[in-house]
């Protein structure tokens, strides 16, 4: 077995944070899984009672979220890796502008991101080797049609990342961006759009599990997908623009009826 890790994991009731939690219990690991609903986490937790700790919040609430910190600290006095994993997905509906959509977003991504950062770095720094990682996206390689909200809120994420990364050097604490494509997961369960090149959540996890153990500075996956949105973000603003943006119904229509 691997050297047992005391993990905070958050996001871990469905999709790529469940079949984290799984791997990472099944390598031997300590593992606080945090999400609002309880019993996906109590469900996993029988499994494995002497390793798994249920510390439900909601993240979007800053006292939630330092109680569920203090309670791992009391339990295991202080963590090896914080695995910031929650998160949500809506698509703006233009002409439908919403600001209160784009709020709803940036409270679960990037505040609650924010929350957990605060409440785990004390807990990190008593560790000999310590890693923050969060869950970015693939999408901020290149801006997409409808994730005005999305991708904006992971665009925060893969900076906050990697600001920090410059800040905690000297203590000490690495930091990982993990950046993935298409998930298999309920979040993208409903996408009424093509989603190349999708993986399972298990394989998610797996690669995600691999570059974490391998100190990776940023886990992207999968490689040829994000090579695609790589040149295609690269092109002249023009064409990137004509390849990537949104069609009107009528426009798809008549492609159609084209071909
Ligand atoms: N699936 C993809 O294609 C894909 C691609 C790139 C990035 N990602 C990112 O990967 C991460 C996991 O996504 P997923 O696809 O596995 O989605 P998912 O199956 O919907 O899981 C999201 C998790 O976040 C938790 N969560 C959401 N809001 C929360 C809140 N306010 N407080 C606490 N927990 C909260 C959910 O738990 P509760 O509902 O129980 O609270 C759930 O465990 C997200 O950050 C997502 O943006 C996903």
């Amino acid at each position: 077995m691997n050297h047992q890790r005391r993990i905070w994991l958050t996001g871990a009731s469905s999709g790529i944070g469940l079949a984290l939690a799984e791997q990472l219990a099944e390598q031997g690991h300590r593992v606080a899984l945090t999400a609002r609903r309880r019993e996906p986490l109590l469900a996993l937790a029988e499994r494995y009672p002497d390793q798994l700790l249920v510390v439900t919040a909601d993240l979007t609430d800053v006292h939630a979220v330092r109680e569920a910190a203090e309670r791992i600290d009391a339990a295991w006095g202080g963590l090896d890796w914080a695995v910031l994993n929650a998160g949500t997905c809506e698509y703006m509906e233009l002409p439908h502008f919403s600001a209160a959509l784009l709020e709803r977003v940036m409270r679960v991504n990037v505040l609650g991101t924010a929350n957990c950062i605060e409440a785990a770095l004390p807990l990190l720094r008593r560790s000999s080797a310590p890693r923050l990682a969060a869950v970015g996206s693939s999408v901020t390689y290149l801006p997409l049609p409808r994730a005005e909200a999305y991708g904006a809120s992971k665009a925060a994420v893969r900076y906050l990342m990697q600001s920090l990364e410059l800040d905690l050097a000297d203590e000490g604490v690495a930091v990982t961006l993990i950046s993935p494509g298409f998930v298999d997961t309920p979040l993208t369960a409903n996408n009424d759009f093509a989603m190349p090149m999708r993986v399972s959540a298990e394989d998610a996890a797996r690669r995600i599990v691999r570059g974490l153990e391998r100190g990776q500075r940023e886990i992207r996956f999968p490689g040829r997908f994000i090579s695609v949105l790589r040149l295609i973000a690269a092109l002249p603003a023009g064409l990137r623009v004509a390849l990537t943006r949104r069609r009107r119904k009528s426009e798809i229509t008549a492609q159609q009826e084209a071909n």
